[in-house]
């Protein structure tokens, strides 16, 4: 009996860790879904009856913002953010306010998710604001006071840095694995950067459980693969865009992106482990299973940009568990699971080199599936929209430094990144079901350069182009409209310091203050420089700096390149072939529909056959198309973009699909962010 009770007892502990965290269910618990694959098992929407969805309730915020939310329903309750980041709950039947949170922490920017950790009646809901993870009870959204200092913990700690001259942001949501939280987090792209730890924290104390080093320190693998000493200093390859949970083996996947400074690393010469890598960490000690580098020593931000997709395959007649990792510069790897090791073959293929520091010589390509995003810009590829759009297209083009997928930026003259510095990919993930992945990506240029830092002088200057040209330019001109010029500001001084202080939509924090904040301001408002007693910490300036990012756009303002400018893509990761591709997105205020526009917020898959997609930036429209030949069955317009991914879940007897929607990234576009949720009103009586 005894030991019939302590089997009973050891059974019963084996099944509650090979039970998946939560069945999706009626319920959308999990960010991004089990295994990373966005799929929802309900059906009450189907095909059939998608054309029939109505809007079934709005819930407005009055904020400016871009928080990109992909929220969690639970028990007919929607767990979110406002733009400001307050954590809201809506009724998930009716979209009213049951309540919000409001940290007090002036944050702004992405924050795409949350966590729901459960075990019998204990619930605590993690939610983020700025560089601070609180836990809260989600039935009432007040602190749980247990947890770290007071209900909240502050990621900063524990990095081995100045905690006030480093800026975090928790642009995904933890990971829940049995009673610990595992955290990434979006560090600032320029020197002082945080090192890019993957940590795990306990759900009731918040107490450091384990770390993993993605920047590692002696002793460490991979150590040598950077200059001694540099994890002293050195941040970045840092998992900022969501991890996924292997829950049946305990294994945590995580992304991370490229180290710092984003466009020129000769400081740090190497390979870079574990930066622009695909790793796989025991869940319950941090310990590292495997990695798999994407891109040796990044001088491009070739991030892993989005979360991997955990599906089945068949591979010469096996079942074989995978694991897909999209990327920015359009390959999509596809790795075993257990062992990292790729499915259809990868090749080091032989990349431009530079001379203004040692590269990688060669750099991974799949095999298969074939890219999904353009890879060389030629004349014969840029946009035939007008002749006169082509024309000045010619033009540009023929000044700027090509090199293909892996670009390396130049002093004093533009380099293409084609795929563009947003894509290929992005953050808001891929959807999956029997093997098939279904990912939306951007397909237009940028460029970019650097210039030289011995070049600046004067405090107000250096901390300009040390901290801020990197996306407002070196001329303050900006690239808008996803980066705003500062010559033409209206902000007063008071409020400019604040944005620069908090932050907003993708511009990190700056902690300056006093006279610093003064020459900055100077040196924004009018170029001039003001001397100040003390200069910038030393070592914070490397030898060239990025000049700003920049679209290749025509002079309407429509991207330069041929379309399509965005697509959706069905492919097989059984065979690796595509089974239907689309452009997806239009602008308005042009005949052809069939353009395709640049696209942020990823698909979500249903069991009624359905995949819904928001993200298009222009035409600001929600739509669902039949997964199996890409054939559009629905479409609604929103009153702002959906930059997010949606979610599906079941209130009241009665199936909803939610979006986050806002106009952030399109500033000519009135402002604003609201909820958004479609039903079958009509026909099904709840
Ligand atoms: C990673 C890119 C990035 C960096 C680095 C960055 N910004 Fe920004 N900044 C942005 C974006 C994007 C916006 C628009 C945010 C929004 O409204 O959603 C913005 C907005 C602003 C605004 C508000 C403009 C207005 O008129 O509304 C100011 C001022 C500003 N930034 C100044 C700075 C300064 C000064 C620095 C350096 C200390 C800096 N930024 C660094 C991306 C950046």
């Amino acid at each position: 009996m005894k030991n019939n009770k302590k089997l009973w007892v050891l059974a019963a502990g084996l099944l509650a860790a090979a039970m998946p965290a939560f069945g999706q269910g009626k319920d959308w618990a999990l960010y991004g879904g089990e295994g990373g694959r966005r799929f929802s098992s309900l059906a009450q929407i189907t095909r059939a009856n998608v054309g029939k969805l109505e809007q079934a309730w709005r819930f407005d915020m009055a904020e400016a913002g871009d928080p990109q939310t992909h929220p969690l329903a639970v028990g007919g309750i929607v767990y979110a953010y406002t733009p400001g980041l307050d954590t809201i709950a809506l009724d998930g039947a009716t979209g009213k306010l049951k309540w919000r949170f409001h940290s007090g922490v002036k944050a702004g920017g992405p924050q795409r998710g949350l966590s729901l950790w459960r075990k019998r009646k204990e619930r605590r809901l993690f939610a983020a604001a700025g560089t601070y993870l609180y836990a809260l009870d989600p039935a009432t959204g007040k602190p749980l006071v247990d947890f770290g200092d007071g209900g909240r913990i502050d990621l900063r700690a524990g990095l081995n840095r100045d905690v006030d001259k480093i800026s975090l942001a928790l642009t995904a949501p933890g990971t829940i694995w049995r009673d610990m939280i595992i955290m990434g987090f979006r560090t600032a792209e320029s020197a002082p950067a945080a090192p890019g730890d993957i940590r795990a924290f306990d759900v009731h104390s918040g107490k450091l459980r384990w770390s993993f080093h993605s920047i590692p320190h002696p002793g460490e693998p991979g150590y040598e693969s950077w200059p001694a000493g540099y994890w002293k200093t050195g941040g970045g390859a840092n998992a900022w865009s969501g991890m996924v949970l292997d829950d049946k083996r305990g294994i945590v996947f995580a992304p991370t992106g490229s180290a710092v400074s984003d466009f020129y690393g000769a400081d740090r010469t190497g390979d870079n482990l574990y930066a622009n890598s695909l790793l796989a960490l025991d869940a319950s000690t941090g310990k590292l299973l495997w990695h798999f580098q994407g891109v040796h020593h990044d001088i491009a931000d070739r991030d892993f940009p989005s979360p991997p997709v955990l599906l089945t395959v068949t591979h010469n007649g096996k079942r074989i568990d995978g694991v897909a990792q999209a990327t920015k510069q359009g390959y999509l790897f596809v790795l075993n699971r257990l062992t990292g090791k790729p499915l259809f073959p990868v090749t080091e293929m032989p990349v431009p080199q530079s001379e203004l520091e040692k590269l990688s010589p060669t750099q991974p390509v799949p095999s298969l599936p074939a890219p999904y995003a353009r890879q060389h810009l030629s004349e014969g590829l840029l946009t035939n929209r007008t002749p006169q759009a082509h024309a000045w297209a010619v033009e540009q083009f023929r000044g700027f430094a090509n090199d293909g997928p892996f670009p390396h930026m130049r002093l004093g003259q533009q380099t293409l990144a084609f795929p563009g510095f947003d894509g290929g990919a992005e953050w808001g993930g891929q959807a999956s079901a029997n093997g098939i992945l279904y990912l939306n990506a951007n397909d237009v240029a940028w460029t970019g350069g650097l210039a030289d830092s011995a070049a600046v002088h004067g405090a107000g200057a250096r901390l300009y182009q040390d901290n801020c040209a990197g996306c407002h330019g070196a001329d303050r001109k900006g690239a808008p409209p996803a980066f705003p010029s500062l010559l033409d500001s209206k902000l007063i001084d008071g409020q400019m310091a604040e944005v620069i202080r908090s932050g907003r939509g993708r511009m990190p924090a700056f902690n300056f203050t006093g006279e610093k904040m003064a020459a900055l301001l100077t040196y924004v408002r009018s170029g001039e420089d003001k001397e100040m007693a003390a200069t910038p910490a030393a070592g914070a300036s490397p030898a060239y700096r990025f000049t700003g990012y920049r679209k290749f756009l025509d002079p309407d303002g429509y991207p330069a390149v041929a379309q399509p400018w965005g697509t959706l893509s069905a492919i097989d990761l059984n065979s690796g072939a595509y089974l239907w591709r689309i452009p997806l997105g239009e602008y308005p205020a042009l005949a052809d529909k069939s353009t395709g526009s640049e696209n942020y917020g990823g698909p979500i898959l249903t069991k009624g056959g359905v995949l819904f997609i928001a993200a298009t930036l222009y035409d600001k429209k929600i739509r669902a198309f039949d997964p199996r030949d890409g054939k559009l069955l629905w479409q609604a317009q929103l009153p702002y973009a959906g930059n997010a991914t949606p979610i599906t879940y079941m209130a009241g007897g009665r199936q909803y699909v939610l979006i986050q929607a806002d106009n952030a990234r399109d500033k000519k576009s009135p402002q604003g962010a609201a909820y958004i949720a479609f039903a079958l009103i009509a026909k099904v009586k709840p």
